[in-house]
């Protein structure tokens, strides 16, 4: 079949990247030597720190998120220490395996994925490790094969009840500016995201934000480290360097990404994501189909997964849809693989992408014979309609 107009990229990322950053990175590349380049290096290193809202360093990998997992890990710690993370989903699941291979042992807390992170469940057991072997705390906070959002405020309250001196190690690879998320007033050590999804930008570059605490855990981490070492990137990016060829264009993209998001002001860039994930709700119960996450204090707002009815294939599902309307959905992934597809809403986004994702869905199902109600997509304007201004003023959001 042949597509006309712009393709829809709705998976839960690599997302939407907007034509201002794309603009943006058409540039020359620069010597990365040069005092050009420090004074751009400087100007992202010390912009995306508001992202995290943090004040301490945010380090920046020419990577996938996962060498941001691996990164938070090799700084922090030493072969055979104890873990714990909690099993949300598939990414919980690769992170675990990630520490694995390291030598790390991980208690792996069981769950339905349907549910995020226990801080009840991660309170008992800190209290009952008296002797401090638990050296770490990791945990995903959007779990995006779910749309499940881990409390971390919560966690972090569960380890100081505790008085447990564990460091806390975050995922937010999809949550991170689409999501309200805050390195320091949540007490995170560090803080793992990527590029390619609220950032808006490429797949290619990841970030480690780093607490004073897990800065000075590297002193007696043992696991063997070059390219991820954090000194070894915070010596030259004092000056705006770094220790390797830096992501140059990437980097372009994220001052324009980072001009986009100050003109819209970060809390309506929550709001905007907290909008489209209830508009999006509001389509599937219509349709009569199950939400994943079971919890809603946990609704993610970057992204939704949705059942498909029993005896339904959501991967055939999602190829109707790409096959006929040229849009992506996320697949299932793991144990969900052909049972559940999720729609991404986050990035750069806006009502009408909303609507037109959603129209897409819902002709999808009709065309693939997936039984549903009718309304999905009236239901999700209504919703729009209903919800709220769209944004404040910046100076009020701030
Ligand atoms: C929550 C989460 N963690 C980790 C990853 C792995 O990141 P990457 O595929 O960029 O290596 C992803 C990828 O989608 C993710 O969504």
């Amino acid at each position: 079949m042949i597509h006309t107009g712009r393709h829809f990229l709705q998976i839960p990322g690599p997302t939407n990247v907007p034509d201002r950053v794309l603009r943006a990175m058409d540039a020359p590349v620069i010597d990365h030597r040069s005092p050009e380049f420090a004074a751009l290096g400087k100007e992202v290193l010390d912009g995306v720190r508001e992202v995290f809202q943090t004040k301490g360093p945010v380090v920046m990998y020419p990577a996938s998120g996962t060498g941001a997992w691996e990164a938070a890990l090799v700084n922090t710690l030493s072969p055979g220490d104890r873990v714990v993370l909690f099993e949300t989903g598939q990414f919980s699941s690769l992170w675990r395996g990630v520490a694995e291979k390291f030598g790390i042992q991980v208690d792996y807390v069981p769950g339905n994925w349907r549910r995020g992170a226990s801080a009840a469940d991660l309170e008992a057991r800190m209290a009952a490790d008296r002797g401090h072997a638990i050296k770490a705390v990791m945990a995903v906070h959007n779990e995006t094969s779910t749309g499940v959002t881990s409390r971390i405020p919560e966690l972090r309250r569960a380890l100081d009840k505790a008085q447990h001196p564990a460091l806390l190690l975050v995922d937010t690879i999809s949550s991170l500016a689409s999501i309200d998320y805050r390195h320091d007033e949540w007490g995170v050590d560090v803080t793992i995201a990527g590029s390619q999804k609220g950032l808006m930008l490429p797949p290619g570059m990841s970030f480690n934000a780093i607490s004073e605490k897990a800065l000075r855990a590297t002193e007696s981490a043992r696991l063997p480290r070059s390219y991820w070492d954090w000194q070894e990137m915070l010596k030259p990016n004092r000056s705006g360097f770094f220790p390797y060829t830096p992501p140059t264009n990437l980097l372009y993209g994220l001052r324009e990404a980072l001009k986009i998001m100050r003109e819209e002001g970060l809390a309506n860039v929550f709001k905007r994501h907290d909008r489209y994930a209830e508009a999006t709700r509001a389509a599937v119960r219509a349709w009569g189909l199950e939400i994943v996450c079971e919890e809603p204090r946990e609704y993610s707002s970057s992204l939704t997964a949705v059942f498909t009815p029993e005896g339904h294939d959501a991967d055939k599902l999602r190829a109707v849809i790409l096959e006929n309307f040229d849009m992506s959905l996320g697949a299932g992934l793991g144990k969900f693989a052909g049972k559940v597809f999720r729609i991404g809403h986050l990035g750069a986004f806006n009502d009408l992408m909303l609507a037109g994702t959603l129209c897409g869905v819902e002709m999808g199902m009709r065309l693939a014979g997936v039984p549903h109600k009718e309304g999905g997509v009236m239901a999700a304007l209504s919703s729009l309609a209903t919800a709220g201004k769209k944004s404040e003023p910046v100076a009020a959001a701030r």
